[in-house]
């Protein structure tokens, strides 16, 4: 098995019991991080590299991303910004335009935004369907996403399409279509708000899922307070995404259950909505992740050291905290040990910044800072 050691890395953040090193190098045999240590110590191995004081993270863990889609929603984003509220209904129009394009043209667009994603230090990642509503156009979704990640999400259940009723659709949504997501799926979401799915909905969705053995998430709370975060605790799934609108109740409930908030900081920039308070989160005891939502409705960013940055600025985390969200949280939210950390026996998946600091990431925002992203102990840039 092939080894690298890296050093002169000025800062390591491994999540590890010393969670910050200055100094440091660590070393990959084959895939997996074998060593971590001070830079004077570091044992030999067949290649070296020297970062030259750069700052090594673990690579972001993208828990939540919406990439199989066709079309453009810009016009709606530029009307948002002059003063037409959000709404779900935006989803419609990319659902017509995915429907209509070819497994081709859908295929290179995912390509496109996850390799966008690689150049920003995305390491792992979660993809949705949801924009094809159909059994076909939800099965071919899936197979398409499958070719990125393991982590792929059935959510034929994001809006009642134009041509059916909610009983009908639900019917649908739970039988033929989950029967043909199912094979390229390991997730099964709902999107549980007002002008979408109800709480009863969502649980009768959720468990027809788990019977083919998906497991749960959810899109709750976005467009105001709700039933879909308490029914995430309730149920005990491993994340409940969005939470821009909490009662204290749900607070207590997630602090309660250990379901993880996955938090969109893109999101409430993109729609205009308030911030969730993160620091409120944390400071009672609740898990957060951040995650992207790239999607093209309600934010259509990729880029996690942006959402980094947002929740630095306006949700009240600290640097260490949001950079904690992004990797480690979003390994949780995905039920993944081996990801979003730089621990012995991770893998090796990291991300090397053009900075001596990940402080950096939220004090330089908007600056192409990652300069190498490495996957199972290689460099893919
Ligand atoms: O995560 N909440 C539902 N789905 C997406 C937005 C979908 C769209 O507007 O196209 C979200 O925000
Ligand atoms: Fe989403």
């Amino acid at each position: 098995m092939t080894s690298t050691v890296i050093t002169n890395i000025g800062e390591l953040t491994t999540h590890d019991e010393q969670p910050v090193r200055h100094d440091a190098a660590i070393v990959i045999e084959g895939a997996t991080i074998a060593w971590v240590g001070e830079a004077t110590r570091a044992p030999s191995a067949d290649h070296h590299v020297d970062l030259a004081g750069r700052a090594v993270i673990p690579g972001f863990v993208d828990s939540h991303s919406h990439l199989v889609f066709a079309g453009d929603r810009s016009a709606e984003f530029e009307a948002r910004m002059t003063g037409t509220p959000y709404g779900a209904g935006g989803i419609r129009t990319t659902v017509a335009a995915t429907r209509a394009a070819t497994d081709e043209q859908l295929t290179s667009h995912v390509a496109r935004l996850v390799r966008e994603m690689r150049h920003q230090g995305t390491t792992s990642l979660e993809i949705k369907s949801g924009y094809g509503l159909t059994t076909r156009d939800e099965a071919r979704s899936l197979a398409i996403a499958r070719q990125f990640t393991e982590d792929t999400t059935f959510l034929g259940a994001h809006v009642v399409p134009a041509d059916t009723d909610p009983a009908t659709y639900v019917d649908l949504v739970t039988g033929a279509m989950l029967e043909a997501a199912a094979p390229y799926a390991t997730w099964i979401d709902v999107f549980c708000e007002r002008g979408a799915f109800d709480a009863d909905q969502a649980r009768q969705i959720l468990r027809a899922g788990a019977a083919h053995g998906l497991k749960g998430r959810l899109h709750a709370n976005q467009l105001g307070l709700g039933p879909g975060v308490q029914l995430a605790c309730e149920l005990g799934l491993v994340a409940v995404d969005h939470c821009t609108f909490l009662d204290d109740a749900d607070i207590s409930a997630l602090a309660d259950s250990g379901t993880i908030a996955t938090l969109l900081p893109g999101v409430e920039f993109s729609t205009r909505q308030p911030y969730p308070d993160a620091r409120d989160l944390l400071d009672r005891g609740v898990t957060v992740a951040i995650a992207s939502d790239c999607n093209p409705g309600s934010c259509y960013t990729s880029s996690m050291p942006f959402c980094l940055a947002v929740a630095v600025r306006d949700m009240g985390m600290s640097p260490a905290e949001a950079l904690w969200s992004a990797t480690a949280g979003g390994a949780a939210a995905l039920g993944r040990s081996d990801v979003g950390s730089l621990r012995v026996g991770d893998r090796a998946d990291l991300a090397v910044l053009e900075a001596p600091s990940f402080v950096h990431l939220a004090y330089r925002p908007g600056v192409p800072l990652v300069t190498q992203t490495w996957l199972g102990g290689r460099p893919v840039l």
